[in-house]
C-alpha cells in the first residue's frame, strides 16, 4: 500500500482540487448517504472522483445516485470487464474508503481480496485514507483497533471517526466524520507538504482579561486571520499548534488547540510549546492591559463604580523572540490606523522580529478580507485586498522561502 504522505514539493497551501483524481469506496454502513454529499464537495471543488460500491452499499444507497453526482459509471461488480479492481486504485491520487465498515478496515488489515472495493484498496497505488464508521462496540473491539493499527502503520491515513448519536440510538465512537471534515482532510492529503516535519505555534483571536467572573476587557477579534493561517501551515505539512483566546470557529482539521483566556495564559501556553518550534506566528489581539485587581465574586451595582487597577501584559512576540533558543522564524502582526509601513518596521525591530505582517487596523478587524504589506528586514511586499485564506496561504508561501533561504546560508 502506497503511503499517505506525500513528497515535499513547492505549494500553495489551498489548493483548489482542479486535477485530482479521486476513487471513492462506499461500503455498507448507514452512513453510506453521507458518501453522496462527499462526491458532491469534492466535485465542487474540482476534482474528478470515480466511485465503488460493495453489495452491500448498494443496499443502503443506489449506484444510480452515485452515477448522477459523480457523472460516471459506478463500480459494484469485480468481474464486469476492463479489471476496475487494477484501474480504479492506479492513475488516481487517492483512495478514500468512506464509509469504512470494521468488515472492510479487517479485510484491508489482512489483505483479503474477495470482492470489488476489497480487491481495489489491495491493488491501490496511490495514498488511502479510510473513514470508519461502525457502531462504538464495534470500533472499541480490540480487533477493529489492531486492524486499524495495522492500517496506519502500512501508511494508511485514518479519519476519525467523531463521537456522538449513532444510527444504533446510542452515542459514543464510531460515527463518521461529517463530509465537510472528511474532503478538509483529503484536501490536506494532497496538497504538497513543503512544511513537513517543521512545528508551527500560531496564536490567534482575543485575549479576555476578567475584572469579574461576568465581566472583562477584551480586544475586537474574530480570530479569523489566525485560524486561517494556522489551517494553511497545516495543509503546508506542518504539525501545528493553534493558541487561541475565545472565539466561535471551528478548530481546523489536523491543529492541535490550545484554548486560553487571558494574555498571561496565553504567554504559558506559548512558552509551553515553542520549545521545540521552527516557525513562531503571534496573530492573537492581545490585549496590552490586564486586571491588576480582578474580583473573585461579582461586583455589585449598588456598591458604585468600581477602581480598576490596570496592569501592563507581558509582549508575548518580544518574548519568544528574546529567548535564547527561539524559533527559527518569528512573524507578528501590526494593526495600524495609520502610518502601517513605518509602524511596521519600527515593531520589526523593537520586538526582534524577522517579518511584521503590517495590516490597517480598520479594515482587519472581524472582516473576512485583509490587505497586508509583509515587512521584513530586506523587503515589503504589498498583497491584497483578498480574502483571509488567500492573506494566509500568501504568508506560509514566503515562511517557505525565508526557510529555504535561510537552511541556504546554513548549508
Ligand atoms: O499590539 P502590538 O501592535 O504590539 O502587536 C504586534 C504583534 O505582537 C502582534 O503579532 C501581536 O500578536 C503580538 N503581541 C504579543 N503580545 C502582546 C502584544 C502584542 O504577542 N502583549
Amino acid at each position: 500500500m502506497a503511503r499517505a504522505d506525500q513528497d515535499a514539493a513547492p505549494a500553495l497551501a489551498d489548493m483548489d482540487l482542479s486535477g485530482k483524481s479521486i476513487t471513492l469506496a462506499v461500503t455498507g454502513g448507514i452512513a453510506a448517504y453521507k458518501a453522496c454529499e462527499i462526491v458532491r464537495l469534492l466535485t465542487g471543488s474540482g476534482a474528478s472522483v470515480r466511485v465503488a460500491m460493495t453489495q452491500a452499499a448498494t443496499r443502503f444507497v443506489g449506484a444510480l445516485t452515485f452515477e448522477a453526482l459523480s457523472g460516471g459509471p459506478v463500480y459494484v461488480d469485480q468481474f464486469s470487464g476492463g479489471m476496475p479492481h487494477l484501474a480504479l486504485g492506479r492513475g488516481c491520487d487517492l483512495l478514500l474508503v468512506a464509509p469504512a465498515t470494521a468488515d472492510i478496515l479487517a479485510k484491508a488489515a489482512s489483505g483479503i481480496a474477495d470482492d470489488l472495493v476489497s480487491s481495489v484498496i489491495l491493488a491501490a497505488q496511490c495514498p488511502v485514507a479510510f473513514a470508519p464508521a461502525m457502531n462504538s462496540a464495534m470500533w472499541e473491539n480490540p480487533a477493529t483497533q489492531r486492524n486499524v493499527r495495522t492500517l496506519a502503520g502500512d501508511g494508511a491515513a485514518i479519519l476519525g471517526p467523531a463521537s456522538g448519536p449513532l444510527a444504533c440510538g446510542t452515542s459514543g465512537s464510531g460515527r463518521m466524520l461529517e463530509p465537510g471534515e472528511i474532503v478538509e482532510h483529503c484536501r490536506c492529503l494532497l496538497s504538497p507538504k513543503p512544511l513537513a516535519g517543521k512545528k508551527v505555534v500560531v496564536t490567534a483571536g482575543p485575549t479576555y482579561e476578567a475584572i469579574d467572573p461576568v465581566r472583562g476587557i477584551t480586544n475586537r477579534s474574530s480570530g479569523k486571520q489566525g485560524y486561517a493561517i494556522a489551517r494553511s501551515a497545516r495543509l503546508a505539512g506542518a504539525d501545528v499548534t493553534l493558541i487561541s483566546g475565545p472565539t466561535a470557529l471551528p478548530c481546523p482539521a489536523g491543529v492541535r488547540r490550545i484554548p486560553v483566556q487571558s494574555a498571561a495564559e496565553m504567554l504559558d501556553a506559548v512558552l509551553g510549546s515553542v520549545k521545540d518550534a521552527d516557525i513562531f506566528i503571534a496573530v492573537a489581539a492581545v490585549a496590552d492591559w490586564g486586571i491588576e485587581n480582578p474580583c473573585a465574586e461579582k461586583i455589585k451595582k449598588s456598591s458604585g463604580a468600581p477602581e480598576i487597577r490596570f496592569r501592563r501584559n507581558p509582549d508575548i512576540l518580544g518574548t519568544v523572540c528574546a529567548l535564547g533558543e527561539r524559533p527559527a522564524l518569528c512573524v507578528g502582526f501590526a494593526a495600524e490606523t495609520q502610518d502601517i509601513l513605518r509602524y511596521a518596521q519600527d515593531k520589526l525591530r523593537a520586538k526582534g522580529a524577522d517579518m511584521i505582517v503590517a495590516n490597517g487596523a480598520r479594515s482587519a478587524i472581524q472582516s473576512d478580507e485583509n490587505e497586508v504589506i509583509f515587512v521584513t528586514r530586506e523587503s515589503a511586499e504589498p498583497f491584497g485586498p483578498a480574502a483571509k485564506e488567500r492573506v494566509a496561504d500568501r504568508l506560509i508561501e514566503r515562511i517557505i522561502q525565508l526557510t529555504e533561504r535561510s537552511q541556504e546560508i546554513q548549508a
